[in-house]
């Protein structure tokens, strides 16, 4: 959920608890105080939610105008999209979760010695459940590092949920920011200069999503990222790797209809807040491999020549039969475009942690005091 004027500050979550806190300083020190509670940083719900029915309306009127019809991908992680993709993480044909959990087992001990400082700032863009995230974590506590976790995520509801369970199976200090990546971050960032805890920071981007922007808008995200790195800070990203296009297909295709589903639940999105009349049976999701660009593209399909009326633009839209929506990539990389994408965001790629087969890759970064002189 975009933070739009969010400056109140709400609840302790593992508790029934309503006090509000009015600044980013005091949820700190409140943080602080009471060890082992999480908090999640809250918007004035009414005034985003109209905020944010606007853009998407918008968004949609633009991208379902004319031919070559598509969607920000963004706008598939409402709070039914987020549940549908955490299920598509356990598929057994998706292998990026499970691949770089397994990784992330492997090497969270030379991650964590990497960060010499006893206290870090762990800030997640796109946290989801935070499965992942928790076996570096539970090697944070192993070590007998503090830590203070900022998960950022646009599903609310999912932030809620993962707060309270890694503040009472972890017991480790959580800051959850309802927020876009950017936002978010920034958000992040000023609560850790503001009361000055724990300086030094981990930044996570994990999963593949660096996969989901286009490569130019990746290298402008990164250097967005920099721009919040101190020395010493360090950024970690997961990178999903070219491989046989079978594989690639399979895992966007579940055999369970995971995919499909949060696919298409895009449609139902437009029809609940935008009171869209989409007929979901007539449209369909296709997943493929496109070699030559080298990602995976999705898309919806019209199986019929149809007209859709969308009330709150009050406009019909129409779809030829065959004629598809792009709603997201995946885009895979390989070592090179890797280095290419640091260099060009002036970030050194000081280490990266691959499985034995090489199908995925966690690439370790720090800032390129020389780049910005240049
Ligand atoms: N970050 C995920 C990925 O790139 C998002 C995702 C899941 C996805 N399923 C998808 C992207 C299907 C495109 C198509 O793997």
């Amino acid at each position: 959920m975009l933070d739009l004027g969010a400056r109140r500050i709400e609840g302790r979550i593992n508790r029934v608890a309503t006090e509000t806190v009015q600044t980013n300083a005091r949820v700190v020190r409140n943080v602080k105080r009471r060890e082992g509670h999480g908090l999640v940083v809250q918007n004035r719900k009414q005034e985003v939610t109209r905020e944010l029915a606007r853009h998407f309306a918008f968004d949609v009127s633009v991208g379902l105008r004319g031919k070559r019809k598509s969607l920000p991908f963004r706008y598939l992680y409402d709070s039914a999209g987020s549940k549908l993709f955490e299920q598509i993480c356990l598929q057994p044909e998706y292998y990026p979760t499970r691949t770089e959990a397994s990784i992330l087992a492997k090497f969270s001990p030379m991650i964590a010695q990497l960060l010499n400082n006893r206290a870090i700032s762990v800030i997640e863009l796109g946290s989801g459940k935070s499965t992942k995230t928790k076996i570096l974590l539970e090697q944070f506590k192993a070590m007998a590092k503090e830590v203070v976790y900022f998960p950022i995520d646009i599903s609310d509801a999912i932030l809620h949920e993962t707060a309270v369970s890694l503040t009472t199976e972890l017991g480790i200090n959580v800051i959850a920011i309802p927020a876009e990546y950017s936002k978010g971050i920034k958000k992040a960032n000023k609560i850790i200069s503001k009361s000055r805890i724990f300086p030094r920071k981990l930044i996570l981007f994990l999963g593949s999503s660096i996969g989901n922007f286009e490569p130019r808008e990746a290298a402008a995200f990164l250097r967005m990222i920099r721009e919040t790195m101190k020395e010493g800070d360090v950024l970690l990203i997961g990178f999903d790797l070219h491989k046989d296009r079978r594989m690639l297909d399979a895992a966007y295709n579940d055999k369970n209809g995971i995919t499909a589903r949060f696919n298409l639940n895009l449609l139902e999105r437009i029809n609940m807040e935008l009171q869209g009349q989409f007929d979901v049976d007539k449209f369909a999701h296709i997943a493929f491999y496109n070699e030559k660009l080298r990602r995976i593209e999705m898309h919806l399909v019209s199986k019929e020549d149809q007209n859709i009326y969308i009330a709150y633009l009050d406009k019909f839209f129409h779809f030829e039969r065959g004629e598809t929506i792009h709603t997201e990539n995946s885009y895979k990389y390989d070592m090179h475009q890797i280095k290419d994408i640091a260099k060009g965001s002036g970030l050194i790629l000081k280490d990266r942690f691959m499985d034995e087969k090489k199908w995925f890759c966690l690439a370790l970064f720090i800032q390129d005091d020389c780049y910005q002189k240049r």
